[in-house]
């Protein structure tokens, strides 16, 4: 099966898994899970970075799947801080040529972020995810993964 049609049939099943669900972590770890699973092992840590509603130019670690993750990122920082500031995907080929990317995990060598947005369109959390392989990353993720989220909070 292509990619395209992967993430169509993921997209499908996140949103029938999470449907009626009020408890938003519930939510980020289902989708997490199956995107993980899905995959595997090109996707090395898939999860989520949530604004955090007391400090809100701050992302604090939410539900994911690999290694351990690192806990806050500010606004800014990295490529997860860049994603949260300028609310928009990034695909990043190479992190080690990223400015102020931020190494939780030395094996990562190429990774995307995709904004997650509430009902009323305020950023609520950054998906992302990392791969030991370098460039591993294109359009196709980042479609499929940017639908996938664009329904997250509202299925
Ligand atoms: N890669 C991220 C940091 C988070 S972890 O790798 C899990 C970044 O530079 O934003």
């Amino acid at each position: 099966m292509d990619r395209a049609r992967q993430y169509l049939e993921l997209k499908a099943e996140i949103d029938a898994v999470v449907s009626g669900e009020t408890y938003v972590p519930a939510r980020y770890a289902s989708a997490a899970c199956l995107l993980s699973e899905a995959f595997s092992p090109r996707f090395f840590w898939t999860g989520f970075y949530i604004v955090d509603p007391l400090k809100p130019r701050e992302l604090v670690v939410g539900p994911y799947q690999g290694t351990l993750g690192c806990l806050r990122i500010p606004f800014g920082k990295g490529v997860c801080g860049a994603c949260a500031e300028q609310e928009a995907s990034l695909i990043v080929p190479d992190v080690h040529a990223f400015p102020g990317h931020i190494a939780c995990d030395s094996r990562t060598n190429s990774e995307i972020v995709v904004p997650v947005f509430d009902a009323a369109g305020t950023l609520a959390a950054i998906l992302d995810v990392d791969s030991e392989q370098a460039d591993a990353f294109d359009e196709v993720d980042r479609s499929g993964l940017e639908a996938i989220c664009s329904g997250l909070l509202t299925a």
